[in-house]
């Protein structure tokens, strides 16, 4: 038995909430690695729909122990909001179930503000960002100013902290014109959310060394999507974390070879949120359609998502940047009833045919996909529970897609309820 980590293969969106679910049940450990709530996982368990943000979806299990990682950053007034949500659904997350990194980053009020202050200012170019304050928190991070969770139990390091971290902020929301942060109240809110945080904080790497070595089964949850990666993205128009499976090593602390199997999430056609590139996009009656069928708005900020083809190029990329062993085909059903289907396998930029998208956001922004149609089927392959209750088209489609992204087909998943999953081969059991 291995461990699993699950990684979107496309630009977020792909349906990790359900196939991470899928998983979960089987595994002992669930940990988040990067991002925070600006993810939007969306469950069906039993017919109650549950929706994370910032939490592992472990925590809906009973059994589980979840794990927010230090390379999450954390907003603790988001997380005590989702918290009571579900507590409200009557689900207990408590420190027996959920621990946080003490080195995870903090998302402060500040964060969010200037992250809608930015977006605003930059107009047109704006990148479309969720609003929560991610990008700012994880500049933060990197420039050694951020408040961690550690810092939390030390008042007199903790305010001279945020004094450090005042004096980058008040300088920058002076030059954008915007009112200054009050230090005091800043002090006085992280003081007040420290004791309901406090019992949850725990060194994590070790805990995650220990299910290691004990031999349970972690499942490292990965948020957003590759071409959303900082590095490997549309880049400017990311994240600002790494969502590729190397960082689930890193922001977990645990060692590379402790990943296991890599499962990456991938939809049946493609969508984005927020602005930046995208090849198949389609701004006719079928991008209308699939957005319509696949009920295509953001679980964050209920934005309608940009919808097109399946870029096979662009999967192709994430599967060998992202080092994706399998992936998990999601909403298959939207694409019932169409007489015919487009699968991207190559661009032409500036008239040259590449096998690959170029870091250039210019290339990229002028990157035509070069298409090949495939027959479609008639039938509903909703619900669909083995390979023999799917029509020999949509077979043919699937398989089409493995070929081209050079990877197998490891879980197909043909509705939102948990048990409308063909399972080809076992992510668990691969190595
Ligand atoms: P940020 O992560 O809020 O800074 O947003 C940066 C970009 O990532 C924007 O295009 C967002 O729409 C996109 N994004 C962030 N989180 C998600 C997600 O969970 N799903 C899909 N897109 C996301």
């Amino acid at each position: 038995m291995t461990n699993v980590a699950v990684v979107g293969a496309q630009w977020g969106d792909e349906g990790k909430g359900k196939i991470v679910d899928w998983l979960s049940e089987r595994a002992d450990v669930v940990v988040r690695f990067q991002g925070g709530h600006n993810a939007g996982h969306t469950l069906v368990i039993d017919g109650t729909t549950y929706k994370l943000s910032l939490l592992p979806s472990g925590v809906v299990r009973s059994g589980k122990l979840s794990i927010i990682g230090n390379g999450v950053v954390l907003d603790p007034w988001a997380l005590f909001r989702e918290i009571e949500g579900l507590r409200e659904q009557g689900v207990a997350v408590t420190p027996e179930n959920l621990l946080i990194a003490e080195n995870a980053a903090l998302i402060l009020p500040l964060h969010s503000k200037l992250d809608l202050l930015r977006e605003e200012a930059r107009g047109p170019a704006k990148i479309g960002t969720t609003g929560r304050g991610i990008g700012p928190a994880y500049e933060d991070k990197v420039a050694r100013r951020a408040i961690r969770v550690c810092d939390l139990t030390d008042l007199p390091s903790l305010s001279e902290r945020v004094d450090a971290l005042l004096l980058h902020h008040n300088a920058l929301l002076r030059g954008l014109g915007a009112p200054e942060i009050d230090r005091q109240e800043l002090l006085h809110a992280l003081i007040e959310i420290t004791p309901r945080l406090l019992p949850f904080v725990a060194n994590t790497w070790q805990r995650l060394d220990a299910a290691r070595r004990r031999g349970d089964r972690i499942l490292f949850e990965g948020a957003q999507g590759l071409m959303l990666d900082v590095d490997h993205g549309t880049y400017p128009y990311v994240t600002s974390s790494n969502t590729v499976s190397g960082q689930a090593a890193v922001g977990s602390g645990l060692g590379v070879g402790s990943v296991g199997y890599v499962l990456g999430i991938t939809k049946a056609y493609t969508t984005r949120v927020g602005s930046g590139p995208f090849p198949t996009e389609l701004q006719d009656e079928v991008g209308r359609l699939l957005g319509e069928r696949g009920r295509e708005f953001g679980v964050v900020t209920g934005r309608p998502r940009r919808c097109g083809w399946f870029d096979a190029t662009l999967v192709r990329q994430t599967v060998k940047v992202g080092g994706i062993d399998g992936i998990a085909l999601t909403k298959l059903d939207v694409l019932d009833g169409f007489e015919s289907l487009k699968v991207c396998t190559g661009y032409r930029i500036h008239g040259e045919a590449f096998d690959h998208l170029p870091a250039s956001p210019a290339a990229q922004a002028a990157a035509e996909p070069i298409y090949e149609t495939l027959e479609g089927w008639s039938e509903s392959t909703r619900g669909a529970r083995s390979w023999a209750q799917l029509p020999a088209t949509a077979v043919k489609y699937v398989r089409r897609i493995e070929e081209l992204i050079e990877t197998p087909v490891a879980l197909l998943s043909t509705s939102p309820e948990r048990e409308d999953t063909i399972l080809v081969h076992d992510p668990f059991a691969a190595r």
